[in-house]
């Protein structure tokens, strides 16, 4: 079969024969007919991400963990964990029975890869509760999950969105999509605080975490004697940095609830999110920018920069 090799950690996977996998009594083989290429593939691949020693433990490997793939009796469904060094971009992999869950009716392939970054967004209501008429500020609003959350929170009924991210051109294109204000976090530290500040926030979808949430925290902490309404943070990606400081005060006078995204989710709650997903996507309420591109072309696409908020899918044959 063809696939997508990686020859060394910190390489880029090139288009080559690959021996078929074999499914042994416990595994199912797949046609992989959709394979979203993330920044965490990348990560992986370049050896810098915590899975990457249990995703890259041997190589030459296939790169990326999940996809869009056909069952032996063409049932599509969605796949995990294929077997090492077996990954999802290939015109086949390989996964345990069960690591697959069927596609709903209607969802093309590629559209499919992308409905669990918009899920992401859906954390506004399962971990901070939020309620319709609500502000929503989305921390990283440019990139592909940050852009969902948008729309998504306008579906929900967002009162007002605040959108941040460090690119006017691309903020420009965030209002658009149903920003009513924008910020750029780029700004000098007192600058963005006072703007954080002025902005207000409700719920807060953070993608950035680092700088720029370390400020955003700053900025809720109250200049005078108040009782205010905290603000409540979903913690949900960390384009920005992997930390930050928090100074005390910022808890204690702000009352800032902070949860991870993943408050409250469970099998059921998670079934429910994907139906809402699917359904917006069917009527057309969602909708999904996507560059698709072919297998064969996995060298140039993955050293794209040009993405802008868009996400790259790997479609086999
Ligand atoms: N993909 C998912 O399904 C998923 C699910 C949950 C969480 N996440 C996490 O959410 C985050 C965003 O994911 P994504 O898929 O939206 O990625 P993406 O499309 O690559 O977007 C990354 C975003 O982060 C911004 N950014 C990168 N470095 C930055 C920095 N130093 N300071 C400020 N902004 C910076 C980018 O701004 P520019 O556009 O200006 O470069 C872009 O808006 C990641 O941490 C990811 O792991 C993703």
């Amino acid at each position: 079969m063809k696939a997508a090799v990686l020859h060394e950690i910190g390489g880029v996977p090139r288009y080559e024969d690959f021996p078929d996998p074999v499914a042994g009594d416990d595994e199912v083989l797949l046609d992989v007919r959709a394979v979203a290429v993330e920044n965490v593939d990348k990560l992986i691949a370049a050896g810098t991400h915590y899975a990457s020693r249990h995703y890259v433990d041997q190589l030459p490997a296939i790169p990326a963990f999940d996809g869009i793939g056909a069952l032996p009796d063409g049932t599509l469904v969605g796949f995990g964990n294929p077997r090492r060094p077996y990954g999802a971009l290939a015109e086949k992999t390989v996964v345990a029975k069960g690591a697959y869950m069927p596609l709903a009716d209607g969802i093309d392939p590629a559209t499919a890869t992308v409905l669990g970054t918009a899920i992401t967004a859906m954390s506004l209501k399962t971990a901070a509760g939020f309620v319709p008429g609500e502000t929503v500020l989305v921390q990283g609003a440019t990139g592909v999950a940050g852009r969902l959350a948008v729309r998504v929170a306008r579906l929900l009924g967002a009162g007002r969105i605040v959108a941040t991210g460090r690119d006017d051109d691309q903020l420009r294109e965030v209002r658009a999509l149903g920003a009513d204000a924008v910020l750029n976090t780029s700004a000098p530290d007192e600058e963005l605080e006072r703007a954080y500040r002025e902005a207000g926030a409700d719920v807060v979808l953070d993608y950035l975490w680092g700088r720029p949430t370390e400020i955003l925290l700053r900025a809720l902490v109250p200049r005078s004697f108040a009782f205010p309404k905290p603000t409540r943070l979903v913690q949900i990606g960390e384009s920005a940095g992997a930390a930050l400081t928090v100074a005390a005060e910022s808890l204690r006078t702000s009352g800032v609830e902070i949860y991870g995204a993943a408050r409250r989710l469970d099998a059921a709650t998670m079934q429910e999110l994907y139906r809402q997903v699917v359904a917006w996507t069917l009527s057309g309420e969602l909708t999904f920018d996507l560059v698709r591109v072919p297998l064969s072309d996995i060298e140039t696409a993955w050293q794209r920069t040009d993405l802008r908020g868009r996400r790259l899918v790997v479609v086999p044959g």
